[in-house]
């Protein structure tokens, strides 16, 4: 049992995973695990793979992790995503490309508690209906009996969902949450890369202390104008005219094609 530090999306953000790393530490984190999305959208995927490694960082591999390594294919991704992967895959060293090849699709600290990047069984799924948990509650079980608790990210949104009696609810994530019940436990940190939100640019993280089975969620404040910047000069940002050349060859092209344009 530890105190856990959880991240998720971080997407090549360096200025916001600093700022969580250091928010983390200041909370006494034992050890710090992430639901995947190292990299994409912006300017430093090397670095955040290997600021992640030197601080062992236990992570599993998140779609943009394996589009950006041509793991998976674009087809369902956005224009804006498709385009900062294809500048990531040019981007990426070597070694970090092997490191995020090698990544898990899951991991299961402490024989207790899970962690996936979008639904239990498709890494790019979005778990943001309560439909969506009851199916995936069912893989839960099926695949990973006996764990009740399982952090995932993808949506970039910080939530718990409670699944109790057949019926999903959520619960307040601006008070800790106890994970105490008889329920199963559905858990999105947030998102640490903030660039892709419109009213705040704050990196989101959680910390887990797995005795207590209590969860609490952190926003912590970054420097998004550098990030975006940065993001900007390195060709990371699509412009309206290639958003339209995307969607022309979405339509004329098998997908296989313009994956490599
Ligand atoms: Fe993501
Ligand atoms: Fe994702």
């Amino acid at each position: 049992m530890a105190l856990y530090g959880v991240l998720g999306d971080i997407h090549g953000n360096r200025e916001a995973l600093q700022a969580a790393l250091a928010r983390l530490d200041e909370c006494g984190v034992e050890r710090i695990v992430c639901v995947g999305d190292l990299v994409g959208y912006n300017a430093d995927p090397d670095e955040c793979v290997r600021l992640l490694r030197q601080r062992d960082v236990a992570c599993i591999a998140g779609n943009h992790d394996l589009i950006g390594t041509g793991r998976l294919g674009f087809e369902r991704c956005s224009n804006k995503a498709m385009h900062s992967l294809k500048r990531t895959r040019r981007a990426l060293s070597e070694e970090t490309a092997a490191h995020l090849q090698a990544l898990p699709a899951h991991l299961v600290p402490e024989d207790r508690f899970l962690l996936t990047h979008g639904g239990v069984r498709d890494v790019q799924q979005y778990m943001t209906q309560p439909k969506h948990v009851l199916e995936n509650v069912a893989y839960l079980r099926r695949d990973f009996p006996g764990v009740r608790v399982c952090f995932f990210g993808h949506t970039h949104e910080q939530k718990v969902f409670e699944v109790k009696d057949g019926s999903v609810g959520e619960r307040d994530v601006t008070q800790p949450v106890s994970l105490d019940g008889d329920g199963e436990y559905f858990i999105n940190p947030g998102s640490v890369d903030a660039s892709r939100k419109r009213a705040t640019k704050l990196a989101e993280c959680a910390v887990f202390d797995s005795a207590r089975l209590e969860v609490r969620f952190l926003q912590v404040d970054y420097d998004a104008a550098a990030t975006e910047e940065k993001a900007a000069a390195n060709g990371y940002r699509l412009d309206a005219w290639r958003d339209r050349l995307y969607d022309i060859q979405r339509r004329l092209m098998p997908a296989r094609s313009y994956t490599r344009l």
